[in-house]
């Protein structure tokens, strides 16, 4: 009992030291190896033909993340966080049309799952820091940008066109989000 208090003790004495440094860098890596993950699970997924982008959409996103100089590290880590939710939640909608594998997506869910987890622990740090100031008009463009996607998808019955659509703009989204990530740089 005495050796757990004593690593009880020890673990008092260290946590707060160790929950006051968000490590940004690992954060930045996992994120960054995991956005590659997901854009490779994502390419496997193949679009319809060509001509489906004739129906190509704009959603319209928000002038804040057209911009990403304005971004502070605090708010990308919110950011990607939303963007990463909200196409977890693409992929809960109906793609029966595009004959996508499910295992595929499967495993791009899990992929999405996981960066998220990391970024709820960072989050959960950066609150515990004092230093959480939500730019909740950021987020709210945000996630109406994905709801139009969602719409859109709805509109069209969830046609293969449609998903081809979605596809292409959550990959460019994938690429962005790469960048986005030196955000996050110590
Ligand atoms: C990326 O995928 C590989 C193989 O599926 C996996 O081992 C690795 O942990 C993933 N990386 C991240 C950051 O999730
Ligand atoms: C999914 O969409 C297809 C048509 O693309 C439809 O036949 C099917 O019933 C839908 N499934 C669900 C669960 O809504
Ligand atoms: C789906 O992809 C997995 C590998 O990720 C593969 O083993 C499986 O055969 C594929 N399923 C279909 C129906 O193509
Ligand atoms: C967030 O929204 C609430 C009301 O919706 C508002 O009172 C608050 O000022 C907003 N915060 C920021 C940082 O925009
Ligand atoms: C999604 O991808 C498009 C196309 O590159 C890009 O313009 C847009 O900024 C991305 N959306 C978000 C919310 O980052």
């Amino acid at each position: 009992m005495t050796n757990g208090c004593t690593l009880q003790m020890a673990l008092l004495l260290w946590l707060p030291i160790a929950a006051l440094s968000t490590n940004y860098n690992l954060l930045q890596f996992q994120q960054k190896r995991g956005n590659a993950n997901c854009s490779e699970l994502l390419r496997e997924l193949e679009g319809a033909p060509e001509h489906c982008m004739e129906s190509r959409m704009d959603f319209k996103v928000p002038e804040k993340i057209k911009q990403p100089q304005q971004i502070k590290k605090v708010e990308a880590v919110v950011v990607i966080h939303e963007m990463l939710l909200q196409i977890f939640d693409i992929f809960e909608e109906n793609f029966s049309s595009t004959g996508w594998n499910e295992t595929t997506v499967a495993k791009l869910r899990m992929q999405l799952h996981f960066q998220m987890d990391r970024l709820e622990e960072a989050l959960m740090e950066i609150i515990k820091e004092g230093n959480f100031t939500p730019g909740n008009l950021t987020l709210m463009q945000l996630r109406s940008y994905y709801y139009r996607m969602r719409q859109y998808l709805r509109d069209k019955m969830y046609s293969r066109c449609a998903w081809t659509v979605v596809h292409v703009e959550l990959l460019r989204n994938f690429s962005f989000l790469q960048r986005y990530t030196v955000f996050l740089q110590n």
